[in-house]
């Protein structure tokens, strides 16, 4: 493990080069005008992997954009660690809010600045590299080891599910290993073991059959903007409780035991609200901010619109109004459940005046992974051994889908061991990524290996 550390030092520079080719690639999988891109940065990843000598390399098909497989090693003695990553991005829009472009790695202060530099190109990198430490040096790795880096992460990954329940043996591990997601705070390493779900539909409310002069109709015909934006409201109580029937049915309680945990955090939440730039916390009556952003279940409008929005002012009663609406869900919360559950309270609160539709975009199951596994105790001492202090057991809000997916498919374990912080804006404008957080990503992988071969 020492050469392969030794080597990943020598070679820092080189690597972060290589990152910044592979985040000029605008891989952003939800639209279809860079598929040819998003499949770019497939086939990059693909020569790298055989760049650094690994035979078994391919990129599969699947529905839509493809996953990059690797394979390293079969040696029935080791331990298989299959890394899950994505290759895939969030559209980089507002543009204007970017301070260089997204897709033109910019270097300043030892972050990187570029669309995917933490998400998750970047983290999931440092295991392409981790892999080539060993192969350059011992010329074998420690453990047998398989990558899945998929493109679709970022639209729902919709061809994921029907491409693990083909490829069962292909991807047979004993655990699977992710950075995609982040550290309790600079400095602070944690391990993830909590993950949110998510259940994401879009409504829309007709009302006349074409926009019309408010002026002529208004008082006789009912505005859709308005009635949307009256049932939005009533979505949540004065507690900040979701209002939709049975939401919180399946919600499992926290344990006194694991709400002390979160106390014990040393969770700032004052630099947090900062870093996040609004006034004040908002949080469901009767839970922390912190219970409230990793373990309580949400409703957010992410967007909405209907009606002029351009300059000036129009006198308009427009014929339709839309919302983009998303749950974050906890375990035992299912999004099919939660999502016919929405579906219901639109379809009894509508208004009489006008029709809804409703679609369903896509969801992803909650997870909490075993912190008791082999693995993590393995993910610690790597963790305890780059940062100099043993890693907190955290929850985290936001969603990785295939974690719940590979446990119930595969009956596999992850290791959720991430490098990002909340303040690297991923999703936002000038997402970033700092080089020293990929160092440590690259070193904790080199020594995750080589501690869960031990084990
Ligand atoms: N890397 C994130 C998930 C994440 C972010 C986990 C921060 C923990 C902390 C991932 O790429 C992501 O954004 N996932 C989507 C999933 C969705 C599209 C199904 C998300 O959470 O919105
Ligand atoms: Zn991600």
């Amino acid at each position: 493990m020492k050469a392969a550390l030794d080597y990943a030092t020598q070679n820092a520079d080189a690597f972060v080069d290589q990152l910044k080719d592979l985040l000029r690639i605008p891989s952003i999988s939800t639209d279809s005008a860079y598929n040819a891109d998003t499949r770019r940065a497939a086939d990059w990843l693909a020569d790298d992997f055989r760049k650094i000598g690994i035979p078994n390399v391919d990129v599969m098909e699947t529905g839509g954009h493809p996953i990059v497989y690797a394979e390293i090693g079969s040696d029935p003695d080791k331990p298989t660690v299959l890394v899950y990553g994505h290759y895939d991005v969030q559209p980089p829009d507002p543009l204007e809010l970017w301070d260089s472009p997204p897709f033109e790695p910019v270097e300043k202060d030892g972050i990187i600045y570029a669309r995917g530099s933490c998400d998750d190109k970047g983290q999931a990198f440092m295991h392409v590299k981790a892999a080539e430490a060993y192969l350059e040096t011992t010329g074998e790795l420690p453990v047998n080891l398989k990558f899945m880096i998929e493109g679709e992460e970022e639209s729902g990954s919709v061809n994921l599910v029907p491409f693990i329940e083909k490829h069962k043996e292909l991807l047979k591990a004993d655990v699977v290993l992710i950075s995609d997601t982040s550290l309790f705070a600079p400095g602070v390493p944690s391990i993830t073991y909590g993950l949110r779900g998510l259940a994401y539909v879009e409504v829309t409310l007709t009302g006349p059959a074409r926009d019309l002069h408010s002026g002529v109709y208004g008082g006789g015909i009912e505005n859709p903007v308005n009635a949307l934006c009256k049932m939005i409201a009533d979505l949540h109580d004065e507690n900040h409780h979701v209002t939709v029937e049975g939401f919180y049915d399946a919600v499992r309680a926290l344990s006194n035991e694991e709400r002390e945990g979160f106390r014990a955090l040393p969770f700032d939440e004052a630099a947090w609200l900062e870093e996040a730039g609004a006034p004040a916390t908002k949080t469901e009556d009767g839970f922390s901010t912190l219970e409230g952003i990793t373990a309580r279940p949400t409703l957010d409008v992410n967007g909405i619109w209907g009606g002029y929005i351009g300059k000036g002012a129009k006198t308009v009663l427009p014929s339709q109004a839309n919302a983009k609406i998303s749950c974050r869900l906890v375990p035992d919360q299912t999004p099919g459940d939660i999502t016919e559950k929405l579906r219901r309270h639109f379809e009894k609160h509508v208004p009489d005046t006008m029709t809804l539709d409703f679609k369903d975009l896509h969801g992803g199951h909650g997870a909490i992974v075993d912190t008791k596994a082999p693995a993590m105790k393995a993910a610690a001492e790597a963790m305890e051994a780059v940062f100099g202090q043993p890693p907190y057991f955290t929850r985290e809000g936001g969603s990785i889908p295939v974690v719940a997916d590979f446990k119930r498919l595969l009956g596999l374990d992850s290791v959720l061991m991430g490098f990002g912080l909340d303040s690297d804006a991923i999703h936002s404008p000038n997402e970033h990524f700092g080089i020293d957080r990929f160092h440590q990503g690259i070193e904790a992988s080199i020594r995750f290996l080589d501690a869960y071969s031990r084990q």
